[in-house]
Order: C-alpha cells, then structure tokens, then sequence
C-alpha cells in the first residue's frame, strides 16, 4: 500500500482507520492485530515517537506486547507510570507533559508527551493498554482519544 501522508490529525486518522479496515479483514489472532495496529498507526501519524502495547500479564502487572520504536521496558506494574495508571484506572489518560506526571517511567528520555488507552476483550475485561508517545508536549487531544478508543474498541 503506497498512499502520501495527510496533513491534519484527524485526516491521519481517517486514512490509518482506512488502512486497518483493508489489512486486518478476518485477522483475529492478537498478536497479529496488536502488530498491525502499531505499525499501521506508526507509520502512519507523523507526531508518534513510540507506539504500542503493554499486555496484562497478571492483576497487578504489565507486560511488553507488540509495539514500534525505541526499546520498551519489559514491566510496568499497576502503580507505576502513565500505563499503570491507565491500567488501574480502566480509563485514558493524556499528559501534556509526562515529566510533570508523578511516577512516569522514562524508557526514552525523548518522549515528552503520551496518550494511554485501555483494551478490553468483547467481555469488557482489561486484556492491555495501549500506548503512544510523542517527543513534542501537548500531542495528544480529545481527538486522539477518540479514535484511538474507537479504533481498540472495534478491533478487540
Ligand atoms: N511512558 C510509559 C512507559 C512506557 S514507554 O513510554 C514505552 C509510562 O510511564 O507508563
């Protein structure tokens, strides 16, 4: 697939939405969706340093999951960081400035900004977050949080 990158964020959206429609037609292994989310949204949102998944790997831990971009740390627990707090929370999280947010774990010191959202199965239980990071502050708005809700919601 070879499409030129649009400008706005909502077209970037429109057109990664587009293209994960295309790919993904009767995937349903997670592993398989989880690494075509991240490359599709990587490549295709302009402002996204790191993104990717952290799985639940128990009540009170994450792990790595399929992801693009510099190395990841391996666990985050529950209580730690922007994705615990997601984790916990059940809910999205955007922070302007993660340097500011009590308990960020800096796995890439360029990252300035990050967005975290939850997954839930069709059971509505919590299977990972999801997780983008920008190296420009204030990335993230209502509008990422929108699509990138609906595009998890969808997609497990
Ligand atoms: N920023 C995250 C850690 C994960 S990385 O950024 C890849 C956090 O504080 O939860």
């Amino acid at each position: 697939m070879h499409m030129t990158i649009p400008s706005s964020k909502k077209a970037q959206y429109e057109q990664a939405i587009q293209e994960l429609d295309a790919v993904l037609v009767g995937v349903e292994d997670m592993t398989a969706k989880m690494a075509t989310i991240s490359c599709i949204m990587k490549h295709t949102m302009r402002y996204y340093f790191w993104v990717g998944f952290y799985l639940v790997s128990d009540l009170t831990t994450l792990k790595i999951g399929p992801y693009q971009g510099t190395l990841a740390c391996i666990t985050i627990p529950f209580e730690k960081g922007v994705c615990g707090a997601c984790a916990s929370k059940k809910s999205t999280l955007i922070v302007p400035d993660v340097h500011a947010f009590p308990g960020h774990i800096a796995c890439d010191s360029k990252s300035n900004s990050e967005i975290v959202v939850p997954v839930f199965n069709k059971n509505k239980e919590l299977i990972a977050v999801f997780d983008v990071d920008s190296i420009i502050y204030d990335s993230f708005d209502e509008i990422d949080k929108k699509y990138l809700e609906q595009i998890m919601q969808k997609r497990f």
